[in-house]
Formats: C-alpha cells, structure tokens, sequence
C-alpha cells in the first residue's frame, strides 16, 4: 500500500521526540545542540505530514517532567520554542491550526503571550491542526479534566453517577481532537513517558532505534506502511 494520500493513514499521530541528548553525545557536542537539530526535525516532519494530509499532529516538545533538568539545558529548550514562536507565520500563511496542550502558567509573559497569540491567530485554519505538547503530562490532563467535572458535581449541575468518558474527554486539553491513532517514539525506548495517556487507549505504537535529529521523512513512510498493515479491533474481532 503506498503512503501518499491513503485514506487509511492515521487521522492523528503523535511523535515523541526522544535522542536529542544521544545524538549530541555521539558528537561530542552538548546536549542543547541535539535540541536544536531535533527542533529542525519537529520542522521538517511536521511539514510533511501536512503535505501527506495528516489532519491531526502531536509533538512531545517538554513534559511536566522535564523542568527537573540542568537549567542551561531547560533555557535552551525555552529559547528553541520562542524562535520557533518568532518564526512561525509560515503556519499561519499555510493555513495550520497551532494548539498547545500543557499548563501555560509556568513559562515566561513573553513566552506565554506568543503561545496564546498563535492559538488565537490560527484558531479558524483547518488544513492541518499542530499540537505542541509543552509543560504536559498526561496524568495533569487528567486531573485538570477532573477537577472541572468535580466542579460541576459540587455545583449540583450533575451526579457521580452521571459521569461519562465522554466528560473526561472534553476537559482534557486535547478537547474536540480525536483520540491518537498513531504513536511513533524514536531512540529505541519503548514507554510512553506520561505522554497521551488517555487519548492512547486504542492508539498503534510504533518504536525505532533511529534517534530524533535523524529521523527522516523516509523513516516516516516506513512507520506509516507498518500501520497501514496493521488491524485495529478496538477490543472486537
Ligand atoms: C527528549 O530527548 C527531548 C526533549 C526533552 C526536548 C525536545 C525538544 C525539542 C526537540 C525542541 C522542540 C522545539 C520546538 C520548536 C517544538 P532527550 O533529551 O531526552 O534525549 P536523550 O534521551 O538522548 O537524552
């Protein structure tokens, strides 16, 4: 079956983007430096789903986790996002939807700001939807979903009883978004790192050696023929 516009493909794919460190390593360059050749990949393969007609992409960029590492490596990441933030109107000129799933609070005004003038900027484009998985965590989706049906329930508004997946879903950050069907993690750890948890429950997952920076549109096409030829049950026969 060939990749290019099959209507099989997935509808919405996750890529967490891991190896950046190795990748530096190999080279003996600092880590900050794999970050920056994987952000140029995140480019790249987020370019090429949109011309494959993905209409849904998620990227793992920094998880609820990741603040715990050295701060010269977190400031390199933050500053990869915010050239990314300044350099972007090409998304908006080829009509991409840019969400960000995760909690905005802890980053900087400027940071932030951009964050939600993008949002803002391409809330109507339905080419391709973007999401930016950035201070996420799936279990932190859940709570935030959670709280606001506890809200809801303290408010009288509905019972315990009358909790649905449903509910869930629609708090989550990934609201009106279909669950992932596709989840690719290069450099050859197989976890899901707290990643899409909820939303994965039916996902394929799909796991290479490759490392991040050198993952190509090739190495796409491959895991995609790998789903194209794979049977989905959702628990039937
Ligand atoms: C995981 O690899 C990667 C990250 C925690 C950061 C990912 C961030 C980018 C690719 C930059 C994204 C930029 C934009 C514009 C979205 P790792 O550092 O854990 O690699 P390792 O396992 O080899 O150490």
């Amino acid at each position: 079956m060939s990749v290019n516009s099959n209507s099989a493909l997935p509808k919405h794919i996750g890529f967490i983007m891991d190896g950046n460190g190795r990748w530096a390593k190999k080279r003996g360059l600092e880590r900050k430096f794999g970050h920056r050749e994987g952000a140029k990949t995140f480019r790249k393969i987020s370019e090429y789903c949109c011309e494959l007609g993905i209409k849904y992409v998620t990227f793992y960029a920094f998880s609820t986790e990741n603040w715990k590492r050295p701060k010269d490596e977190v400031d390199a990441i933050m500053s990869l996002f915010e050239s990314y933030l300044d350099d972007v109107r090409s998304h908006v000129d080829e009509k991409i939807r840019v969400i960000f799933i995760g909690d905005k609070a802890p980053f900087s005004d400027s940071l932030r700001n951009k964050m939600i003038a993008l949002e803002e900027d391409s809330k109507n484009f339905d080419r391709m939807t973007l999401l930016l998985a950035i201070n996420y965590g799936g279990r932190d989706d859940i709570v935030y979903s959670v709280k606001k049906i506890a809200e809801e329930v303290k408010k009288g508004n509905i019972t315990p009883d009358e909790i649905t997946e449903e509910m869930i879903s629609d708090g989550l950050y990934t609201k009106n978004v279909p669950d992932v069907d596709f989840i690719i993690r290069p450099s050859g750890e197989l976890r899901l790192s707290n990643f899409l948890i909820w939303q994965a429950a039916y996902a394929e997952y799909y796991f290479t050696d490759v490392l991040w920076p050198d993952f190509s549109k090739k190495d796409l096409d491959k895991a995609l023929e790998d789903y194209l030829n794979r049977k989905r049950r959702y628990g039937g026969i």
